[in-house]
Parts: structure tokens; sequence; C-alpha cells
């Protein structure tokens, strides 16, 4: 882990407090003093995700994990920890200069701008080729594709022209390292040494991320050929499943709406911007992932997928449906005739359709019911396909009320009582996440009691006090939490659970800390505290009598002088323990 100032850190911390920070992303409700909603790390329907703002972390007794507002970021978004750092520092206006980040966060960024350098460098000199006079075929291609000079230059489009080292000869001129091409996937390694041109004779596409940086590219073929499009390789600027194409372009439109038109092309995306539909991103012929759902829930309140007229855009609809269900966005189809996408379909027929786009659009569960009963029919062998089928989505379905909708719906259409239907579809419990508890095993219940105890009440029990515990505590982790609590509190003269999250040692130990922190917040109560205190009591006996056994070792072999002191010393430790027995 990188090394950042923990002033810097406590600075951000303050600044970003994690209720206003999880609560764009998970809806929270008070209970007691703190706030609990659905797991967003794990598919549930009663929520066990509990923050606690005073403390500063969050910690899910579902499926286990917790940590403060930049391990939030981090697992939500997985960002690395100097990443989830400077997200919130640039979210909430502190400065953060690369000198904070560390040595190696420092060497992180610079790798990264220089990697942008390069993608932008290369997005460049691809645009400037597709005007000159080797850009040519590109720019016919694009014509005939029905494509606009404005439209052109605001997707940055550009053309590589059929050299195995146009861009590499580019680069070398413009003192770009060759190693980084390669490493972001513009440039390939030779066999015999150097390096050639991914991208040779394509139309080249740019993606880009929600800042307009350039991270990658796709690169088609002109006319027909293998393979259609070509793609940069994954990097650590460029994660498929994260990324929709167009975000940058949609933004506007996005706004102004809040509605996404999702479309599985490049150009099908770019088609409708030719019409003035801005409200559209792509997922580039991938399934939809979770964390593209999550970008779409940051930018729209609809969704509205227009995948291709065909059995492999159906498919990829229905599967991503249960994602807005888990997710909580509001999602439709908008089914295309066979054979047409929205591209083609626009050519066709225009865009008003794209217009309305959710008002065309059907509510995903009909559109859903709809396509298999087209495939399986209405015959009985139909209907109890249609019905297993069904299934997983009517579980995926979270809130009772809309499943209770649909499962009336459906038990119409099918001509199927109602009662056997629900009990049919909803008989399987959701697959629940195991409930993770890493402590389960241990067998010092009261260490982990005390734990809990003190991290609820920290400035109930000194330092010192803590010390003395650490000799008796058995268990190796529960005691390498105490010695971490130790420290912190020495350091910083009080006990601060976010920064104690960030001190721990491991992801175990950060997930000791916030259920032992939230376990004993939900548990509260007099009784805890009284148990509490016995314990106490018991380790300073032990503790007091391992005095006294090296007292009396001492003093078998001491000399005269030595005598006296050690014996006020004994009955000091002798009286200490007739007062707690007296208790
Ligand atoms: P399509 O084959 O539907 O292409 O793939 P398209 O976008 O409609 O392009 P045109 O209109 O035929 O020129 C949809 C998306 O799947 C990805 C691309 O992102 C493409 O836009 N894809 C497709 C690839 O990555 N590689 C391929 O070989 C084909
Ligand atoms: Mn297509």
């Amino acid at each position: 882990m990188a090394f950042i100032p923990e002033d810097k850190l406590l600075e951000i911390k303050d600044a970003a407090s994690i209720e206003e920070v999880v609560g764009q992303y998970v809806k929270l409700t008070q209970k007691g003093r703190n706030l609990s909603g659905l797991c967003p790390f794990h598919a549930e329907t009663k929520p066990s995700f509990t923050v606690a703002p005073e403390k500063g972390i969050f910690h899910c007794f579902g499926c286990g994990v917790g940590g403060n507002v930049f391990s939030f970021l981090m697992h939500y978004h997985r960002l690395s920890f100097p990443e989830a750092v400077q997200e919130l520092a640039r979210r909430y206006g502190i400065p953060v200069s690369v000198k904070d980040l560390g040595p190696e966060g420092a060497q992180q960024a610079k790798k990264r701008t220089k990697a942008y350098e390069a993608n932008t460098a290369a997005a460049a000199f691809y645009a400037a080729t597709l005007t000159s006079s080797e850009g040519r075929p590109g720019r016919d291609y694009l014509k005939k594709r029905g494509l606009t000079p404005e439209i052109i230059r605001a997707f940055q489009l550009g053309y590589a022209v059929d050299e195995w080292d146009a861009l590499r000869r580019h680069f070398q001129h413009r003192g770009i390292s060759l190693e980084l091409g390669q490493e972001v996937g513009l440039l390939a390694p030779r066999d015999r040494g150097g390096f050639y041109d991914r991208f040779r004779g394509r139309i080249i596409f740019p993606i880009f991320d929600r800042q307009s940086r350039v991270i990658a590219f796709g690169g088609r073929i002109i006319g027909d050929g293998e393979p259609k499009y070509l793609n940069s390789p994954e990097s650590f600027l460029y994660v498929k499943g994260r990324t929709l194409y167009g975000i940058p372009q949609a933004a506007e439109a996005l706004r102004a709406t809040r509605v996404a038109l999702v479309v599985e092309g490049y150009l099908d995306l770019i088609a409708l911007q030719v019409h003035g539909i801005g409200n559209v991103v792509a997922t580039l012929g991938t399934a939809l992932t979770r964390e593209q759902v999550r970008l779409l829930k940051a930018v729209a309140d609809k969704v509205v997928l227009v995948y291709d007229g065909d059995a492999a855009g159906a498919k990829a609809m229905k599967r991503a449906f249960p994602l807005f269900a888990q997710e909580n966005l509001a999602v439709r189809a908008l089914p295309l005739p066979t054979g047409l996408d929205p591209d083609s379909y626009a050519q066709a027929h225009g865009v008003e359709m794209f217009r309305s786009a959710w008002d065309s659009a059907q509510p995903w569960f009909s559109y859903l019911l709809e396509d298999l009963i087209s495939t399986h029919g209405l015959d009985i062998e139909g209907r109890v396909q249609v019905l297993s089928e069904l299934r997983p989505y009517v579980q995926a379905l979270t809130d009772p009320v809309e499943q209770d909708l649909w499962l009336r719906n459906t038990s119409e259409r099918l001509g199927v009582d109602a009662a056997a239907l629900r009990k049919s579809l909803t008989s399987l419990a959701p697959i629940s996440a195991a409930r993770l508890d890493p402590m389960r095993n241990i067998v010092v219940d009261q260490e982990k009691k005390l734990l809990r105890w003190v991290l609820a009440h920290p400035e109930a029990v000194a330092p010192e006090e803590l010390e003395e515990w650490t000799e008796e505590f058995r268990n190796p982790e529960l005691k390498g939490l105490l010695e971490l609590i130790i420290t912190s509190y020495r350091e910083h003269g009080r006990m601060d659970h976010s920064l104690l999250v960030q001190q721990a040692t491991g992801e175990t130990q950060r997930q000791h800390i916030c259920s032992l922190t939230l376990e004993e917040d939900e548990s509260e109560g007099p009784a805890g505290d009284f148990r509490a205190g016995d314990w106490r009591r018991d380790l300073r006996v032990k503790h007091l009598k391992k005095a006294r056994a090296r007292l009396k070792a001492r003093l078998k072999n001491a000399s005269d002088g030595e005598e006296v002191p050690l014996q006020v010393q004994w009955r000091e430790i002798d009286q200490q323990l007739k007062d707690l027995s007296a208790v």
C-alpha cells in the first residue's frame, strides 16, 4: 500500500463523510445511530449493510465486507487505494499533490499520465490521417455510412493506414515510449525485437472514459473482412466491463433527459447521434456488467436497451435484466424488427421512435414473458418451460410489490392459478450469500467480546490496561488487533475507527475492526458493560498474579538490599488482588 501522509488522509476523510459517499450508491435509512441499506456487494433482499457515520466505517453482516470511505470506493469501483484517495480528494476539492501519493502512488500516477498522453497522441495521429490524402478510403467509407464531418470530429474518429509501422514511427519522432505503446495495446512486439502497429487499414474509434480521456481504441475494417472490429486489449487504463462507449458525448443529453439508451455497437451509437439522439451509450458487443449498470445509474434514472433485432440481441438483453433489478435501476427493452440494428432501423424508419424511447419501450418483464412465450409456445409443455425460465427473474425482483404485480400479470397471461404460480416461482429462496463470519471458529469468545467493547468505548480503558491484556490474549489475530489499537491510540491520543481501518495490516483485520465495532452497536445495553467489567477484572487478576509470581522468583535470589522494595511491591499487588476480589 502506498504511503499517503496520514494528515492528508484525515483531511479527505473528514470532508468526505461516509454516509454521503455511500449514500450516492446505496439507499440508506436511519437505524438507531447507524444507517442501513441493501448491500451493494452481494445480492440481498433484507438490509444487512450498515454504515456508522460517527465512526466513519461500514460493514455488511451478510457478506462480511467492511472498511472506511476509501475502502468503500475501492470495492465499489475496483480502484487501488491511491486512486480512491485521489477520487475523493477530487470530489471534495482537496488538493492532493503527486508528492502526497508517496513514491509508489506517484510513480503509478506518472505512468498513467504518460499512458493517457500516448493514447491522446495516437488518437490525434489517426484523426489527422483521416483528413489527409492517405485517409481517403476511410473518409469515403464513413461518408457512405452517413457520418458527417461534425460527428467525425465529435467522436475523434480516425484512420490507420495499411502499414506496419506508421504509428510506431510517429511515436519514435515524438519521443513516446514504445513499451508504453505496447502496454496500452497500440503496438505489438515483433518476434525478432521491436514493435509493429496493431491497427492497420482500419477506421479508428477512440474509446473515452467519463473524464474524456482516451483509454482504448476500436478499429473497423473497411468493407468486409475478418475480424470486423479489432479492439485494444484490456490494460491498466482499460477494463472493458467498466467502460461504456460514448459516455462523454452523451453527457449533456443524459443530464437533460436522465434516460439512457443502450446499444451494442460503435456505429449504432454514432448513427443515432448523427440524427440528434444524444442520450445513447454502447456496450461494444459484450455482455453488460454490474459495473456498467452502476455507471449508468450515475448518469440516468431510466435505461432503455436497444439491442440488435436478432437472437443474440434478445439473449443479451435478457441476461442484463436481473442486474438492473438488483441495482434498482429502471429498465425497459425496445425490441427492433428482426434483422435490423439501431443503425439500419434509423436509415429505414428514421429516429422518431428513439426520441421517445422510454415510452416506446416495453417493461422488461413483459418483454421477457412475451419472448419466452414466442419461443416455447402456450401449450402445456411450453407454459411449463416458460415458467421454469422465468423463475430466476421473478426472484431477482427485490421489491415485493413489483414482484406481486408481475406474478398476477403472468398468471393471467399464462392462464395459471395465481397462488400456484407464486408457490412455484418463489419457492426456492433466493441464494443468500453465505453468512461469512471470519471468526466463527475462534474459541476465544471472551477476547472477541472485550475487543468489541473497547472499540465501542474507546475512552473507557487506558492504553496501559490494554497493554496488560496483550499478555493474556491467546488468539493471535485478536492480539494483533489489540496491538494495532494500542499503537493507533498512542499515536493519535484517541481512537479513530476509520483511521484504524486504514492502518489495518490486511483485509481480514480490516473486516474484524468493522464487524466488531458494528456488532457492539447492534447489541448495546448495560449488560454488555457489566460483563465487560467482569472480564476486565479477570484479566487484571491474571496479570497481577503473574506479576506476583515473577516477584516471588526474584525475591528468592534477591540480595539483602533488594529485598525490601520487592516486598513492598509484593504487598501492593496483594492488596490490589484483595480489592479486586472484594468488588
Ligand atoms: P456488430 O457486428 O453489430 O457491428 O457488433 P456494428 O456495430 O453494427 O457495426 P457495423 O454497422 O456492422 O459496421 C456490435 C459491436 O460488437 C463489437 C463492436 O464493438 C461492435 O460495434 N464487435 C463486433 C467486436 O468487437 N468485434 C467484432 O468482430 C464484431
Ligand atoms: Mn450491429
